[in-house]
């Protein structure tokens, strides 16, 4: 016989122990154990060893093929135990989920590169209430009940002193209430009219800006706004100041900006014009300076409130607002 019975015992360990499925420790007990496995062979074989080994030598086999029948049988049932058992079972081969990565919406990233380009001049940013009582968003901006200034924005009221606030200067007086000059704001935020076409959303968003301080010119409007433009969109695009009126402004303006889409040529988004209106502006008028108590001698400034989405439909040459709103991916991921 060329290997001893000890020499098999310890094969059929090692093999048993590399086991990790049923099927494996099947076909071991078969190989050891079978009518033609390893350890009947040996024992079968017996007959062939000197006389005085024999008895030895089958004792030693028939207690090895025990041992090894109770080890597969015992490995066996704990194998199988584990197989049904799938509660706590993970398959790491397969393929892993894909988290998809979110980002931000046009409008933030246009709101958020408006507050770079005026907080890199010097701005700070303030938020105020979307929604926002009679006084600050029309009486304090001195538009008095039943001023017909009132129809330039078709409000969403709450109650007969609750708006939702048709713009972002209510925040102008909620600042000038809290600070002393000099006083240098952007407010940023969502404002709500009754209003819906190509151009226009009931809910949009303005960034508002006021500055206010000792000698303060409408060329310091002139010089902020240009740079704000050539920063945004790039330093050929020029501006024109056209007279208009906002009643907490005088003199004010509205500002265009050469159409970025067509240079000045005239195109469907200019409506053939060359020029598009990006924001309203002006002087503060000095009624606001009294609702505030500031000094009217001493304190001059200036504001604007853009239209975030008139930006960002420029900035990416989108022609219709209302896409910004419809949610679909398509769109947004072009961002
Ligand atoms: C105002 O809201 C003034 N509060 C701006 C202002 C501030 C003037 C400070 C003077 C001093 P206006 O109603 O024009 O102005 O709106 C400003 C900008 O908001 C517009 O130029 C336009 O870009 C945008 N806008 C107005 N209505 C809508 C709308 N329904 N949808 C989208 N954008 C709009």
């Amino acid at each position: 016989m060329e290997k001893t019975i000890e020499q098999i015992h310890q094969e059929a360990l090692n093999e048993l122990e590399a086991a990790s499925e049923a099927e494996a420790v099947q076909e071991l007990s078969v190989r050891y154990l079978g009518r033609k496995g390893v350890i009947t062979s040996f024992l079968r074989n017996i007959s062939k060893l000197p006389p005085e080994n024999r008895p030895e030598a089958g004792k030693k086999a028939n207690e090895t093929k025990k041992a090894l029948d109770k080890l597969f049988k015992d490995a066996l049932k704990r194998l199988e135990r584990i197989a049904a058992d799938t509660s706590d079972y993970i398959d790491v081969s397969l393929p892993g989920r894909t988290l998809l990565a979110g980002s931000l919406h046009p409008i933030t990233q246009i709101t958020g590169l408006i507050c770079e380009i005026f907080t890199n001049l010097g701005f700070d940013i303030v938020e105020g209430p979307e929604v926002e009582t009679d006084y600050y968003n029309f009486e304090a901006l001195n538009i008095p009940k039943n001023h017909p200034a009132r129809d330039m924005q078709d409000t969403f009221y709450i109650s007969d002193n609750i708006v939702l606030r048709t713009h972002t200067s209510p925040v102008q007086i909620r600042t000038m209430e809290k600070q002393t000059p000099p006083v240098r704001i952007i407010a940023p935020g969502k404002v709500y009219r009754c209003d819906s076409d190509l151009t226009h959303t009931p809910m949009f968003n303005q960034v508002e800006g006021l500055l206010v301080d000792e000698n303060v010119s409408f060329g310091d409007l002139k010089g902020t706004l240009t740079t704000f433009v050539h920063r945004m969109f790039d330093d050929r695009i020029s501006l024109r100041f056209r007279p208009s009126f906002f009643p907490f402004t005088e003199p004010s303006a509205e500002v265009d900006i050469l159409c970025v889409m067509c240079r000045g040529k005239g195109c469907r988004v200019c409506s053939q014009t060359g020029w598009i209106e990006v924001l309203g502006a002006g002087m503060v008028h000095p009624a606001l300076f009294e609702n505030v108590g500031y000094d009217t001698s001493r304190f001059t400034g200036f504001a604007f409130g853009m239209g975030v989405e008139r930006i960002a439909m420029l900035k990416y040459g989108i022609d219709d607002i209302r896409k910004y709103f419809d949610n679909d991916l398509r769109f947004l991921r072009q961002f």
